[in-house]
């Protein structure tokens, strides 16, 4: 049998509470016989006792290996539980699956990641491994933009890691929906935020977040001049076996678990999945 149908213990060593709805629980592989390496954009199927298994983005890069982190939103029975879980407890995992960010394609790129809420995990584990390559390589990534909006400053997650990639050089714009007394910064939807970006020929585009931000966000940028092949995107659907068994995530002719999660908006523009017409 394919060792990815049998889940592989692992521990969880450390949480961290991103917001109210959102903690990131850093696990660590128990059984060290498995070859387990990743790419940013992949997902694992997480399996808690009693819940089943659901999808879930890996949000840490592969140089932190064999640590691997999973931000997690509370949403059904298997997130709620995992959010009730403690360090030193077990769950299981399958994986990796899924097609990753070109990163092959980032070298010496512009690079502009645009995100709301917990959509800003998959690309949490592009930008923690381009910094990480920053460091050793020549031909790193020319320059890092992150615009992220949230809907209040206090759902604003990933605020540990946003001060990191700031200090190492990130030019990380904020906004909220809805702001209150704490909140200085800009108010509006991160569609605006784009005004102030320049778009080039070098430049290339990570979005992640609600279908609906997507689809508005891949339009401003399209009007910027971003070619299609040039804007990335992650499509979410229902999984059952995340590789391409059982057919529960197809989506007009295509199965997400395999030809997806991530997409740039040419292939996106072939499926019948968002209204692109402009
Ligand atoms: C490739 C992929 C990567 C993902 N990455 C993450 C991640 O990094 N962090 C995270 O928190 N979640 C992620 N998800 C979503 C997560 O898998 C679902 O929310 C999962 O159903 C939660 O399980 P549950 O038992 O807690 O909730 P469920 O009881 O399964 O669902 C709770 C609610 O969410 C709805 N829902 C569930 N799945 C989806 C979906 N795919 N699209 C739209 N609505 C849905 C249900 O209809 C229900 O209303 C990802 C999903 C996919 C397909
Ligand atoms: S989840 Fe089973 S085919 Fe994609």
């Amino acid at each position: 049998m394919n060792k990815n149908f049998i889940p592989a213990q692992a521990i969880i060593r450390e949480i961290i509470r991103e917001n109210e709805q959102i903690a990131t629980f850093r696990l660590e592989l128990t059984n060290k016989r498995l070859p387990f390496t990743f790419l940013p954009g992949q997902f694992l199927m997480l399996s808690v006792p009693h819940c089943g298994e659901a999808a879930i983005s890996i949000s840490s890069s592969p140089d932190r290996l064999p640590l691997v982190d999973l931000s997690i939103r509370r949403a059904g029975e298997l997130t709620t539980a995992i959010h009730g879980m403690k360090k030193g407890d077990q769950v299981g995992i399958r994986g990796p699956f899924g097609k990753a960010f070109p990163i092959e394609d980032f070298a010496n790129r512009d690079l502009l990641f645009v995100a709301g809420g917990i959509g800003l995990a998959p690309l949490k584990s592009v930008i923690d491994h381009c910094l990480f390559q920053s460091g050793l390589e020549e031909d790193a990534v020319q320059s890092i933009t992150l615009l992220y909006g949230s809907r209040t400053p206090s759902d604003i997650a990933f605020k540990q890691a946003i001060e990191s990639w700031q200090k190492q050089g990130v030019d990380c714009r904020l906004t909220v929906d809805e702001k209150d007394s704490t909140w200085n910064g800009h108010v509006g939807l991160v569609t605006e935020l784009l005004t102030d970006v320049t778009i080039t020929g070098n430049t290339k585009a990570l979005v992640c977040g609600p279908p609906i931000m997507i689809r508005f966000v891949i339009a401003s940028l399209a009007d910027l001049g971003c070619g299609d092949e040039s804007i990335f995107t992650t499509l979410e659907r229902h999984m059952k076996c995340g590789m391409g068994i059982c057919g529960h995530c197809h989506l007009d002719g295509r199965l997400i678990c395999l030809d997806g999660p991530v997409f740039n908006v040419s292939q996106l523009k072939k499926l019948d999945v968002m209204e692109f017409a402009r």
